[in-house]
């Protein structure tokens, strides 16, 4: 598959660098750039040779700005939940595949940026890393995965609370509410990353898979497909509202959004 929205890099022993690149998005997520990513972790997830996934934001400034809200703007609620189960996909390899996937979050993380992060193992922010989930500001709900796993890392309460009010969340408060594990400065961010990759990937990757196994079937993994098909209606449902349509086209028209609760 020729990638026009990923950039991959290897490094050794055994670490593949996926990054999204859509330059003039800030990476947002489109279908196109769902499809590459599906297809480059299905690969990963069976290549002996790759050990450790990271995966980034191409530049400085996002890691992913949220699924692409100018492509989501006109889909039907039909549309709307085949998104969301597409986005699921690629959660899913995230979390579920047999070895570490390590989110490097190096900018924004909103909407379906957090969702990407939140799938991975586990979460390293650059000290300018912001997250969110400001679905609700464009009259939807996360549908990445975030009502099933943002409890995970934060708890309940704090989950809601940032499902219902949209609020950035900033690299240093994230490692206190225990969204990512660290946070590195950003001139040395890549290479902090890499040093904990190769810590990983230096040990026995089948001993690493298993823990990851188990971890994962003693956390919230079980009926992991009901929620997310839950979530991928739920979502759907909203699309055609006169909310979500206010919402996209705020967005668009660069202005603020006025909602009637329709
Ligand atoms: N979908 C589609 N396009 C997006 C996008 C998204 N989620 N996020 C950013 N972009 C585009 C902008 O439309 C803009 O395009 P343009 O240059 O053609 O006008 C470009 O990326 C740069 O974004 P801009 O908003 O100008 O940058 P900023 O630094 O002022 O703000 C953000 C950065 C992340 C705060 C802002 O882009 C934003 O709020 N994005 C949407 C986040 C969101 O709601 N995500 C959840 C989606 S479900």
């Amino acid at each position: 598959m020729t990638l026009e929205n990923l950039i991959l890099e290897r490094v050794e022993p055994g670490i593949l660098v996926v990054k999204i690149s859509r330059p003039k998005a800030l990476n947002a997520l489109n279908t196109a750039t769902l499809v590459e990513l599906k297809e480059v972790l299905r690969e990963a997830s069976e290549d002996a040779s790759v050990r450790v996934v990271v995966l980034t934001g191409d530049g400085e400034k996002a890691f992913v700005a949220g699924a692409d809200i100018a492509e989501m703007q006109h889909k039907t609620s039909a549309e709307g939940t085949a998104f969301a189960g597409l986005g699921h996909d690629v959660t899913k390899l995230l979390e579920l595949m047999p070895k570490p996937t390590i989110a490097a979050v190096n900018g924004y993380a909103f909407g379906g940026g957090t969702e990407m992060a939140i799938a991975c193992d586990f979460i390293l922010a650059s000290a300018n890393a912001v997250f969110a989930q400001p679905e609700v500001g464009l009259g939807i709900i996360p549908g990445f995965g975030a009502n099933v796993r943002l409890a995970k890392f934060v708890g309940l309460a704090r989950a809601k609370e940032m499902i219902f009010s949209g609020r950035r969340v900033k690299a240093d408060e994230a490692v206190a509410i225990g969204l990512a594990n660290r946070v590195f400065a950003a001139e040395e961010f890549m290479a902090k990353v890499l040093e904990v990759a190769q810590q990983i990937s230096r040990h026995s990757h089948s001993a690493v898979a298993c823990a990851k196994q188990v971890l994962n079937g003693s956390s919230e993994s079980v009926g992991l497909d009901a929620k997310l098909a839950a979530e991928a209606r739920a979502f759907g449902a909203l699309f055609g509202s006169a909310d979500q349509r206010e919402g996209m086209t705020a967005f668009v028209e660069k202005r603020k959004a006025s909602f009637e609760g329709l």
